[in-house]
């Protein structure tokens, strides 16, 4: 067979990626004094950070002065069932409000306290108003500063570009390969260090409020250098996505709504929450309304409203509620800030979600109530890091945001990914620079290996099975929704696995027409292979935890199970198969073992 051109690049740092993580990996790195290079699947700017509407957690203490990290950590690990890596909540906790102030320093306009100070607003499980915002638009505003900052830094960017698989010398990181999916022409980027910032898997599922990059491309990467993964099973499910029109279903409906005053009612109008708070945040969750709506302006009580207890505990609220038929037409709840809070304040707060439900829904939110359901919204679960340094077992390899795992445990806060994205994403590009100056030459790239990859990604432009990749999508998104969503059962997701593999099977099938020039037939195609490996490494994973704990419940294991309670499900890539093992969490030290004695 004739050899397959490529174009060829060399570089100190990789970065995979150009959401919130990979552009502070990338000004880090390049500030750092190393050959720096950002490539994005889509075009700069479109990363999907900017979903992330509602704020960025950090606790700055402007609106609460009594916040701080202490607090901020405690948050975070009990809203995540204190499964988290601690040590990733600790430096997460600690350095948040830093990374807030430097986005401000570069140029973010967040909202301003009547002080002028930085505002920030009330989300699920945070104690205290601690999300940094900017209206409902913080992920689009930290995006728009973090680039403006790094595109001033010489760093060079290469967008619409698909890396399809790491190559390595040895043991240790020697590159990327991928193609350009304009022109469907492939390249390879030789690296010393590559830091993988690809997001997350939620393009897997049927409603998801993930867009289409979401494929969970850095996972599989991982997965395939022999990288280890941990706590895939724990998928967060966001209680409030659009569920009407169809055309839209999973589309994010912020959680600032209830932040801000919304509150979630059933199809005779009872606020259904106080009927679903569990043991683990009685003492700290109000019972009545008189209590929930002091609570926003008197922390005192320490009582939160229950709509904001963590998202795991409200999407199952609702799943429940809309299952025993008090749910809306169309099969979710309602989510009312008409009835608590004046047009203009709406308007001012979440001019996005206005214009979201109006433009698309033909619903005035500053009238009617929204109808919404869970969406699947992110991964906890993805590649096992080093909490310092978000090394990889894999020398050469970093990881940060939601394709890394450990902060967030089996739940993550709101607020808590943005913060999380610049927080390890800083870490990332310091580490891997560090990493890279250290070594003394650039690892050899195996031609043969690079050729073979080549020969790999061109099989759907040529094979003649006839299998259709969008069939196969529909399907494997049909699967996951229904056997491995909000709620699982162990016989589905048996069901769920024989899928997952007939839908490998039927891969090496599928037939693209058309050639390499933008062909999203071929794209899907190859992108189907990282959503199947992810979906099999999630299915397997929730197979193997036989308990129900954050954003993993099971219906034949109701309860929270003492065996689990202090282990990751770790997956690894072997000889072509996954393998699983259940591995205990690292050991918190005393004095943060303290704080979740000291009275609240
Ligand atoms: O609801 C939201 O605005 C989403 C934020 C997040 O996932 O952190």
């Amino acid at each position: 067979m004739a050899s397959e051109s490529h174009e060829t690049h060399e570089y100190d740092v990789v970065i995979i990626g150009a959401g919130g993580a990979g552009l502070r990996a990338a000004i880090e790195a390049s500030a750092a004094g190393v050959k720096t290079a950002l490539i994005c699947k889509s075009l700069l700017g479109k990363a999907h950070t900017v979903m992330a509407e509602g704020g960025i957690a950090a606790a700055l203490g402007n609106v609460w002065p009594e916040d701080n990290w202490k607090v901020h950590f405690r948050d975070t690990m009990r809203g995540g069932k204190m499964l988290n890596n601690w040590r990733m909540a600790q430096i997460h906790a600690q350095e948040s409000p830093d990374r807030v102030l430097e986005l401000e320093e570069w140029g973010a306009l967040f909202d301003r306290t009547k002080d002028g100070l930085i505002l920030q607003r009330d989300f699920g499980g945070h104690r205290y108003a601690r999300l940094a915002h900017v209206g409902d638009r913080t992920g689009l505003e930290m995006i728009r500063t973090l680039q403006q900052h790094a595109v001033h830094k010489g760093i060079d960017v290469f967008m619409e570009c698909n890396i399809q698989r790491l190559l390595k010398d040895g043991h240790k990181i020697a590159g990327a390969f991928g193609y350009w999916r304009e022109s469907g022409g492939f390249v390879l980027f030789k690296a010393k260090a590559i830091v993988l910032a690809t997001g997350g898997i939620g393009r897997s599922w049927k409603v998801t409020s993930n867009s289409w990059e979401c494929t969970g491309d850095g996972i599989a990467l991982a997965l395939n250098a022999g990288a280890e993964l941990i706590d895939m099973e724990m998928v967060q499910f966001h209680p409030t996505g659009m569920i009407w029109p169809p055309s839209v279903r999973g589309l994010l409906v912020t959680e600032g709504v209830r932040g801000d005053g919304g509150t979630l009612r059933n199809n005779s109008g009872e606020r259904f929450m106080f009927r679903y708070i569990p043991e683990f945040f009685k003492a700290e969750t109000a019972d009545n309304e008189t209590e929930a709506d002091a609570w926003y302006t008197d922390k005192a009580n320490n009582r939160r409203t229950p709509d904001l207890l963590p998202r795991d505990e409200v999407a199952r609220a609702i799943n429940a509620e809309a299952k025993a038929g008090r749910g809306s037409p169309h099969g979710g709840v309602f989510l009312d800030i008409a009835s608590r809070r004046p047009a203009d304040y709406i308007m001012k707060r979440l001019p996005s979600m206005y214009h979201q439900f109006m433009e698309l829904a033909g619903v005035d939110i500053t009238k009617e109530a929204m109808e919404i359901g869970p969406t699947c919204h992110y991964a906890m679960g993805g590649v096992r890091v080093d909490a310092d340094t978000t090394a990889t077992d894999v020398p050469g390899l970093f990881a940060a945001g939601e394709v890394a795992a450990g902060l967030h445990g089996a739940n993550r806060l709101g607020g808590n990914s943005l913060s999380d994205l610049v927080v390890f994403g800083r870490r990332a590009g310091q580490y891997a620079a560090a990493y890279a100056k250290a070594l003394r030459a650039q690892p050899l790239v195996d031609a043969g290996e690079v050729e073979q990859v080549a020969r790999e990604l061109l099989v759907p432009l040529t094979s003649h099975g006839g299998d259709n990749a969008y069939a196969i999508h529909a399907q494997l998104q049909e699967c996951m929704q229904n056997n491995v969503g909000l709620i699982r059962v162990e016989n589905e997701m048996i069901e769920a696995l024989d899928v997952i593999a007939s839908l490998k099977r039927r891969l090496p099938n599928v037939t693209v027409a058309g050639g390499r020039h933008y062909n999203p037939g071929w794209h899907l195609a190859l992108d189907l292979q990282n959503m199947l490996a992810v979906s099999e490494a999630c299915t397997r994973a929730a197979l193997a935890r036989k308990e129900s704990r954050g954003g993993h419940t099971r219906d034949d294991f109701p309860s929270t199970d003492e065996r689990f309670a202090m282990v990751n499900v770790v997956v690894r890539a072997r000889d072509g198969e996954l393998t699983l093992s259940d591995e205990p969490l690292p050991e918190m030290p005393d004095e943060l073992k303290a704080l979740f004695e000291e009275a609240h």
